[in-house]
């Protein structure tokens, strides 16, 4: 039919063709004249990743015409968003779609006899993240220079991003990652922007005057902050952002005193000490980690975006002291809370300020967003490190700290309860019972103006949990701002044949207005729109069994239901629930093999942190399973199980539009949001769930006819885990939980070594944190009404089209809006 000839974009991108007013022949001369002259390549000896910069090149000045004409005028406000982690994929799918030149751009390449999917396949994903928290903030920067939010995104840039994955007999591998092998053709260097970071050393007194005290930072050691800028084009090009990334150099590049003594490693040691700050992202995902490597990077990239931000808010403006005015600093996360004392600590010693008027702008300028509650993932630092790292910091966070206690003594705060040691130890920034060590959340909340969760049951949380005792300090400090993703790389550029049809259904308006989705409603049971949205899915299905196909030899059928969970590994996110329910369902049919089983392919991808032994062995798990399985004919053609390697931002976009269900089956209360649940909910996977982060939100938003919930709520949780026992008592009362248990101990699955998985059943009957034998019966049932919703194919797509028309609100650019007017006060471009 017509939509598998067509180019993949080609339709819906047709009235966008004169964003950048280029011509076919204006693209191709100017991405020939790119490979000839920058490349130094004849079209004849180009290699796929030499037209793709070349290809990059040219659509890189393109970028570089909007950008001039977006900084013309200095912005009232701006947005300053800190994060460890941007995890942005490729970036020649959002240049070129956000300009329009999608089509120009693969006409272009098809008159030098190039296929733009190869040119594209050609770019690696700049991997500077680890999961959901690093793609947030590139979808931020996206949607904030979509709606024209003037904002500098500031990270690392790291040489190695998140490390490769592969399996050697099932067991995860790590290799490192190497995006910059070959140059990064998006990026500028910015030599100008340079700053010194310093690390170490002494803090010494002066008195310039009668009765005051200074006090100067003098480090041991010096790295310098080099920016590396990326431009982030928005929506139809009508506004460009940047995405500043540091690089750390040494101040000497080589000592020529001990080279020319002959010791040529000594020479570059310093050098090196430096560089190791930007050389790799640390593979951490919702764990704390102790490295003091960690806490250099959080330094250095936190006081190179301020010491940043602070000279051009003084070039602009001239006054330090009207920072709040014009600047909003979001920090994401911990990882950047040591602005508050380093912020302190600027305003102090180099502008001059009093403590009060540092705190004054400090508070009003900081804002901190919270990604998790998970007590191992909250971030402190041993105040030993601290004081040898960053000792002027710690003298301005005792300070701080003791600021904050004697306020509460001061004011009224004279009953009992609270003065209490055991009160004051809770809102202390030092936690005293665990060796003393600074905890970085209790820093950024007190530092903060606002402080928001990620989804609305998370937000509670913060406020009945972990943030209580200071929440009530505060009560207006913390607000819930509902994560977002944004459409255009979710929907438009991963899913074009959706997107085409709901152009051509609700029209092209629906590009710049999600909302405009509603409109597909009134067409989740028309027939001829309900086969087109089918045809779509069943082209997206094929895509990914030949990608899985290729990467693992392993052959699925489109025709069954493709089951999906991908995400990091972790016991919170329960991979270990779908594992044991795939092996109940083995166990089931096997059972009855006669019996009409909805065929179903399991796909797993995500990766453990390589620490993260319990993790890797449920990879291992999954892996071994999927072997067993896919090797049984008994089970053929009903039950397939995938382990799909290396995930990344790019396969999920080839992953995702091809899902019929999505997998989002957290402990309640332990996943702050997702926002995998929204990209598979929008491209019409059902969601099979928990009542955890955003999933309550996005059943509120589909309609609970339209999504599978099972188990226990956040309350539920809380109460169970209370009970002695638990565990025990779920598997006696289920013999289908109890005889996976038992397959997986015997060593079924592992023959080689029968008591592999034994560290997995032995903890779920004994310990079970996350409540798996609390869910299980209800997982179990969940997952064959669905089985069932699948033989009912008019009820499954009436479903699925209801999830994509009811999706808008989780539109990155709502939540850009709300960050906007309630905790940043900027105006929109
Ligand atoms: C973290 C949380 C996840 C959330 C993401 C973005 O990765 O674990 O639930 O969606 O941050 O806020």
């Amino acid at each position: 039919d017509s939509a598998a000839e067509m180019p993949m974009a080609a339709a819906w991108t047709a009235p966008l063709l004169s964003q950048t007013g280029d011509t076919v022949v204006d693209l191709r001369e100017s991405i020939r004249a790119k490979l000839t002259f920058a490349l130094g390549r004849t079209p004849e000896s180009a290699r796929p990743r030499d037209w793709f910069v070349a290809t990059a090149m040219a659509l890189r000045e393109r970028v570089v015409a909007a950008c001039m004409a977006s900084e013309k005028a200095v912005p009232n406000k701006r947005v300053y968003y800190l994060s460890l982690e941007f995890l942005i994929g490729r970036l020649m799918s959002d240049a070129m779609n956000n300009l329009g030149l999608t089509d120009t751009t693969r006409a272009a390449l098809r008159e030098l006899g190039v296929d733009l999917d190869a040119v594209q396949d050609a770019e690696p994903d700049a991997a500077l993240g680890n999961g959901g928290l690093g793609r947030l903030a590139a979808c931020f920067m996206d949607s904030m220079a979509s709606i024209g939010i003037p904002a500098i995104g500031y990270g690392i840039r790291y040489d190695h991003g998140l490390f490769r994955q592969s399996f050697e007999d099932g067991w995860q591998r790590e290799a490192p990652e190497t995006w910059l092998a070959e140059g990064n053709p998006w990026e500028f260097v910015r030599p100008d922007a340079t700053y010194a970071i310093g690390f170490g050393g002494t803090v010494t007194l002066s008195s310039p005057g009668e009765g005051v005290i200074r006090r100067h930072w003098q480090p041991a050691e010096t790295v310098r902050a080099v920016a590396h800028d990326i431009p982030v084009v928005g929506w139809r090009g009508r506004h460009v952002n940047r995405l500043r990334l540091w690089k750390a150099e040494a101040g000497e590049p080589v000592d020529l005193g001990r080279f020319n003594d002959g010791d040529h490693v000594g020479a570059v040691a310093a050098r090196m000490r430096a560089e190791a700050i930007s050389r790799v992202l640390y593979p951490s995902d919702s764990s704390a980690d102790g490295q003091e490597l960690r806490l250099r990077q959080e330094y250095f990239f936190t006081s190179a975006s301020l010491q940043d931000l602070i000279a051009r808010h003084v070039m602009e403006r001239g006054d330090v002291r009207s920072l709040p005015d014009h600047a909003a600093i979001q920090l994401n996360d911990t990882h950047p809370a040591i602005a508050v004392p380093e912020l302190m600590r600027i305003l102090m010693e180099d502008h001059d300020l009093s403590w009060e008027d540092a705190w004054h702008v400090t508070t009003h300028t900081l804002n901190y967003t919270n990604h998790t509650l998970l007590p191992e993932a909250l971030e402190t630092w041993p105040v030993e490190l601290m004081e040898r790292l960053l000792p002027r910091h710690m003298q301005i966070i005792y300070l701080i700290n003791w600021m904050h206690l004697e306020e509460q003594a001061k004011h009224g705060r004279q009953d009992a309860a609270h003065q209490d040691a055991a009160y004051l130890a809770s809102i202390s920034l030092i936690d005293e019972a665990h060796g003393r060590r600074v905890r970085m959340g209790h820093l950024a909340f007190h530092g903060a103006r606002r402080v928001n969760g990620v989804s609305a049951l998370h937000t509670d949380l913060m406020r009945s949990t972990v943030f209580a005792p200071l929440h009530a300090l505060d009560p207006d400090k913390i607000v819930n701002k509902t994560n977002g993703i944004t459409f255009r790389r979710w929907l438009h550029n991963a899913n074009p044949g959706l997107t085409r049809l709901a152009v051509e259904t609700v029209g092209a308006g629906v590009l710049d207005d999600p909302e405009l989705l509603r409109g597909l409603e009134a067409h989740a049971e028309d027939p001829a729109f309900v086969a087109r949205y089918a045809a779509v899915r069943r082209q997206r299905k094929e895509a990914l069994a030949k990608v899985v196909a290729e990467r693992t030899g392993i052959d699925i059928d489109p025709d069954a239901l493709f089951d999906i969970q991908v995400k990091r590994i972790h016991e919170y996110k329960r991979q270990l629930l779908n594992v044991v329910e795939t092996v109940a369902l083995y166990q089931a049919i096997k059972a009855e093999p006669h019996r009409d089983w909805t065929p179903r392919v399991k796909i797993f991808a995500g990766k453990a942190a390589p620490s993260y032994v319990r993790a890797k062995l449920i990879i291992k798990l999954a892996c071994d399973v999927a072997k067993a399985v896919n090797d049984d004919p008994e089970v053929a053609g009903r039950l397939k199980v995938v382990f799909l390697p290396n995930y990344s931002v790019s396969l999920a976009e080839t992953i995702i539009p091809g899902a019929d269900l999505s997998e989002q089956i957290s402990t309640a209360g332990m996943e702050a949001s997702g926002t995998g649940n929204m990209k598979f909910a929008l491209n019409g996977a059902l969601t099979v769930g928990t009542l955890d982060g955003a999933n309550i939100e996005i059943r509120d938003h589909v309609g609970a006819d339209n999504i599978f919930i099972f188990g226990l709520d956040a309350a539920g949780v809380q109460a169970r885990e209370a009970e002695p026992g638990y565990a025990a008592k779920a598997i006696q009362a289920s013999p289908r939980l109890a005889a996976a248990l038992d397959m997986i101990a015997s060593g079924r699955f592992s023959p080689e070594e029968p008591g592999r998985f034994r560290p997995l059943t032995d903890d779920l009957r004994q310990r079970d944190q996350y409540l798996l034998t609390a869910d299980f019966d209800d997982y179990w049932r969940v997952q064959r009404s669905i089985d069932a919703a699948w033989r009912d194919p008019r009820g499954w797509w009436a479903k699925a089209i209801r999830n994509t028309a009811r999706m808008a609100w989780f539109s990155s650019d709502r939540s850009m809006r709300e960050y906007a007017d309630e905790i940043w006060r900027v105006r929109l471009g």
